[in-house]
């Protein structure tokens, strides 16, 4: 039986996520900041709730005893994540972006995913089969954000794309430290959820596709690699 967490699955892809996990036969463990939320997700699953908040170390440390006390871990969905727009569903470009906001971002997007991975890295090397997937973005790719034939060229956001550069750095480099895990980058695609405002052009279940896919690599399948529904990314 493969025991997988899912950060910030209450809802979106992470919750689509889980739900086709669940529906494979993994044990699922939906990862949610806001307990009633979390919970309410996991009875509709059929999965396991826990409360985890990724930009609160104490938090992270006690959902690791709490998935280690259910029986351990095999897979790690890095999820939860924000894009930082307005409130009017504006995104922040390089004339109004500030150090705190870039802050506000990376503690979720980017240390929260080191945050996490380290607390749950006892548990995966444990693991006869241990896999993370890093959700990154497709801007977080420095080629296609420079193509100008590219879609994602306009995009006029700074800190969401840096965080997510990031990810896919700290993708590279765990997977060349732990070559007995399979640790990927995976960019859903344009997906219409809470985090855009709903303006995304895809389904969550098409943009769940790629999660779920590289969530259930065996041993022989890719690592260090970044990938959309398609196949591999340029960096
Ligand atoms: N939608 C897209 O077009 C798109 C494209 C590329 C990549 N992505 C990535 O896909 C991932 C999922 O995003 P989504 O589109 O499904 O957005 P979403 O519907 O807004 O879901 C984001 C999830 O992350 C959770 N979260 C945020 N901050 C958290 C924290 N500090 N601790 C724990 N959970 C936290 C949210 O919890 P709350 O409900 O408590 O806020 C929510 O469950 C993100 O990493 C995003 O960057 C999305």
């Amino acid at each position: 039986m493969t025991t997988t967490l899912i950060t910030g699955a209450n809802k979106g892809l992470g919750f689509e996520t889980a739900r086709r996990l669940v529906a494979a036969g993994h044990t699922v463990w939906i990862g949610s900041r806001d307990a009633e939320r979390g919970r309410r997700a996991a009875e509709r699953l059929g999965a396991r709730f826990v409360p985890l908040d990724v930009t609160d170390d104490a938090s992270v440390a006690a959902a690791a005893r709490i998935v280690e006390a259910g029986g351990g871990l095999d897979v790690l969905v890095n999820n939860a994540g924000i894009e930082g727009r307005t409130a009017g569903n504006g995104v922040v470009g390089a004339a109004e972006v500030t150090a705190e906001e870039m802050r506000t971002l990376f503690e979720t997007n980017v240390f929260g995913t080191v945050r996490v991975t380290h607390a749950f890295l006892p548990l995966l090397r444990r693991s006869a089969a241990p896999v993370v997937v890093n959700v990154s973005s497709g801007l977080a790719s420095v080629t296609r954000l420079t193509d100008p034939a590219d879609p994602a060229y306009g995009y006029p956001g700074v800190a969401y794309p840096a965080s997510k550069a990031a990810v896919n750095m700290l993708t590279v480099q765990y997977a060349k430290a732990f070559p007995g895990m399979r640790i990927n980058a995976v960019e859903p695609g344009f997906t219409a959820t809470d985090l855009n405002g709903r303006t995304g052009t895809q389904t969550v279940e098409e943009g769940a596709e790629v999660i779920v896919r590289m969530a259930q690599v065996g041993r022989d399948g890719p690592t260090a690699g970044y990938f959309d529904a398609s196949g591999p990314l340029p960096w």
